[in-house]
């Protein structure tokens, strides 16, 4: 069953070059509404715990080591369709390969550092929103 929301982080590279404001205007300007919000940041264990799916993937450590290097923006959005809607926002997750007036094509430098998380299903959404969310940090 589509929940009609989505998880997204707006990772370290984007907040350390000054554009959280930017990626959350993007954001709601595209119709999202924002249902959670939180600045933190991630110890490695939790970016390993996020990203275990990856675990055996080559890039793996460098995704925890870059995830937990500094601040990030956790966020749940919601909008009809919005797992799907949010991924076209973003664009790919190769910045070079990523269509203009994305989200990464705007404000990522590379695939490793890339702006923008977004879930890639309902079911991790929600999983994902979980992760950083308790029921009283969702509206
Ligand atoms: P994300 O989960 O962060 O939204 O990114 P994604 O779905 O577009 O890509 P995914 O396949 O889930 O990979 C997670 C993150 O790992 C890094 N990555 N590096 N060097 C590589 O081939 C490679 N592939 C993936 C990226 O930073 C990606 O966002
Ligand atoms: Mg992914």
């Amino acid at each position: 069953m589509s929940t009609n929301r989505t998880f997204t982080m707006i990772k370290p590279d984007a907040v350390a070059n000054g554009h959280i404001g930017n990626i959350l205007n993007d954001i709601n300007t595209a119709g999202f509404k924002i249902i959670g919000l939180k600045y933190m940041k991630l110890s490695k264990e939790q970016a390993h715990a996020f990203y275990a799916v990856h675990s055996e993937r080559g890039f793996f450590n460098d995704l925890v080591s870059f995830m937990s290097s500094g601040p990030i923006v956790a966020a749940i959005l919601e909008k009809d369709n919005a797992v799907e809607d949010f991924r076209k926002l973003i664009g790919a997750t190769n910045p070079a390969e990523a269509a203009e007036g994305t989200i990464r094509k705007k404000y990522a430098k590379s695939i490793d550092a890339n702006a923008v998380h977004g879930s890639d299903s309902d079911e991790n959404a929600q999983i994902e929103g979980n992760f950083f969310f308790s029921q009283f940090e969702r509206f």
